[in-house]
Parts: C-alpha cells; structure tokens; sequence
C-alpha cells in the first residue's frame, strides 16, 4: 500500500444524492468548512449542471479560500463543462459512463464515441488550466481491455488523475485487488477509488483497492450516498491509520463532531453500534469488559484506535450485565461512598431493575444508592 493515501469527499454530491436528502446552500459552506478543519484533500463540492442552487453552493465553496481543492463534477459534454468552470473550481472530475450495460441502455453510444468525448472532455479541461480526474462510470462492469484502452487515452490526454467507480458496488475486495492492479500496471498518473456499500462491503473494497496501488480513496461522511450509500469516511481513515499504518492528512479527533454535523443536517441518523463515531463505539456494559476497562483500557478495546484519537468519550453503561467495578465507579463519579454491603445490594438492585428489561440512567443509580444508603 501507498504510505500516503490522500482522501476524496463526496459528502456534498454524492451524498446529497441520498434519497430524501437536500441540503441548503448554507449547510453546504457549513459542511465545507468542517472537512477543511478535518483536513480532506479534495472536497467535490456538486453538479454543477444539475441545478442554479448547485452551481451556485459550489461557485460558493470554492471562493471560501479553503485550504482543500474544490472539485466539481461534470459529465463529458461542453455544456457541463462550461457550467463546471465558471464556478472557479480548482479541478473538474470528469465521467462517462463505460460498461456495456449503461452504454447500451443510457446514453447510446459505442465504444469509440465515448472514447472520442472522454478524450475531448480531458482535453477541453486541461485547455483550461484546471485539474481533471476522469471516471470511467461502471468501471467495474467493463471489458477489461476496453476499461484499460480509455485510462490510457485520457492519460496521454493530459488527465491528472483517474477515478476506478465501482458504481453499484458489486465488487468483492479481491476482484478490486485484482482490477486496480491491472489497471496501475497499464497507466503512471494517480489511481483514485469510489466505491458503494450495496453489499455493506465498500471500506472493504477501497482498502484493498489501497493496497493494489491506488493512491486516493473516495468517502463519505457517515458513509451517505445513493442508495446503500458510499464508503464511509471515518471507517476507511482509521483502518487506514490504525490498521496499515498508512499516512492521511486527516485530524482524525475531529471526526465525531463531523458526523454530528451531517447527521444533523442530512436528518440520517447512526445507529448506535456504528463503528468509531456510534454512540456505543467505546460503551462497554457487562462486568467482564468493564472491570478490565476500567483497569486498562486496552483490555476491551483496539487499543491502535482509542476514544480520544477521534474526539469521542469512553462510557461505562449499566445494565444486567454491569459488575461491581462498574457500579462503583459510576458512584465515584457522582460522589457517592458505600461499603461493600451496600454496594452489593445497590448492584443487586440494579440487576432487577435491568431483567424487568429497563435502561438505568444515571437518575435510577442515584435513587437506588439512595435508599440503600437510607438517604431518602
Ligand atoms: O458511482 C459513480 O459511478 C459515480 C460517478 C459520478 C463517479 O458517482
Ligand atoms: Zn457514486
């Protein structure tokens, strides 16, 4: 794997295009501003060709002066293009569509047509003195030799970067293995990745795409986008940092509060075993897993990846299956002292209050070590 991956956010265009999601211009700068802080790479910032107030939010991010590169993304015709520069973006990420399926069926075009535009577009960009990335849409879908023959062409077109979309994210992480390393066998300039979670593999697919060679890997926040949604963000960084021990730029203790704002705003809420930005990511509950926790953390936990590296909290949940050590120390917090009877008749209670299938918060600790201690 590339030591150094650099990481591409979508968030404001893919992941607009979840369904039920619209954000508003506002949000958008808001959103744009935090992957800054976060420390993203290239931020695509919309379409710019698919409405006034997309061209509008993206003319608008990229006159923020933020340090990221503002990309926007344009199909392979002069109208988006034209639409695409007059935005002032620093790069334009180019697509046509490659598979047979999609040619056939959606812009009816044969092979050596779609080759010409893709050629063209490239050309038309960098004419222009802008980056370009091109996306070979479907790539997975594509005749191997037909997938290579058009990297190439727009490689010798000046194209800076190229984009490998597994679109509907049918890819296994070896068959991506397998397909980027053919591909970075044929081309020189950087390989990029987009993957899509429609199997729940996504991070999976991109990491291995990583270690085939690919250089940069697009994400989402929270993992949005069309349909089961894109790589996600925070998931692909941390296996990135913690498990291959490869470098980002990304300020890692920055992204909960990052998933917050975009839950928020997008209305798409985490399931609470959501990894690394869940609410119970670094909750642990029963006594086993507490009481070492609570002794040294790396008991229960990965260790290479605590609750301080990505600005979230360590929580000692009580429930049936909560111990002494656990109890105790929730006591403590609350300064409250007992002796081990009293301690072991407030666990005693708790327990029953959890099997009656009942969440104890903090007010039921409370009142429970009340009456135990005859304060009531
Ligand atoms: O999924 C996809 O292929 C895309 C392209 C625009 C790259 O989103
Ligand atoms: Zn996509």
């Amino acid at each position: 794997m590339n030591k150094k991956i650099t990481i591409f956010d979508t968030t404001l265009r893919d992941g607009e295009q979840t369904p039920g999601v619209s954000l508003t211009n506002d949000q958008k700068l808001k959103i744009a501003r935090q992957l800054d802080k976060l420390g993203i790479d290239v931020l695509e910032a919309g379409f710019p060709i698919s409405s006034e107030g997309d061209k509008q939010s993206v003319k608008a991010i990229a006159n923020e002066g933020l340090r990221l590169d503002v990309c926007g993304l344009a199909r392979v015709l002069t109208k988006d293009l034209d639409t695409c520069l007059d935005t002032g973006v620093d790069m334009i990420h180019t697509f046509v569509s490659t598979s047979d399926i999609q040619r056939i069926h959606t812009i009816k075009k044969s092979k050596e047509e779609v080759l010409t535009m893709a050629v063209d577009a490239v050309q038309y960009i960098k004419d222009h003195g802008v980056k370009c990335m091109f996306s070979a849409m479907d790539a997975t879908r594509t005749d191997l030799d037909y997938l290579t023959q058009i990297y190439k062409a727009v490689e010798g077109a000046g194209c800076d970067i190229i984009n490998v979309p597994d679109t509907v994210g049918i890819m296994s992480p070896s068959r991506m293995y397998h397909l980027v390393g053919a591909v970075s066998k044929e081309i020189r300039i950087p390989i990029d990745v987009h993957c899509h979670n429609d199997f729940g593999i996504a991070v999976a697919n991109s990491l291995m795409a990583a270690e085939a060679g690919a250089s940069q890997i697009q994400v989402t926040v929270n993992g949005i986008g069309e349909r089961a949604g894109n790589a996600n963000l925070a998931e692909v960084v941390m296996c990135l940092q913690s498990i291959y021990g490869a470098k980002t730029n990304i300020n890692t203790e920055y992204l909960l509060e990052t998933s917050k704002m975009v839950e928020k705003y997008t209305g798409i809420h985490m399931p609470p075993n959501t990894p690394i930005v869940g609410e119970n990511a670094f909750a642990h509950e029963s006594g086993i897993h507490t009481h070492g926790v609570l002794t040294k953390a790396d008991t229960f936990e990965p260790g290479i990846m605590t609750p301080e590296m990505v600005g979230h909290k360590r929580r000692i949940v009580l429930g049936k299956h909560a111990g002494k050590h656990a109890v105790q120390k929730s006591l403590e917090d609350a300064g409250i002292q007992t002796t081990d009877e009293q301690l072991d008749e407030i666990v005693r209670r708790i327990k029953a209050i959890a099997d009656k299938g009942k969440r104890i918060c903090d007010a039921d600790l409370h009142a429970v070590a009340a009456d135990v201690l005859g304060r009531n």
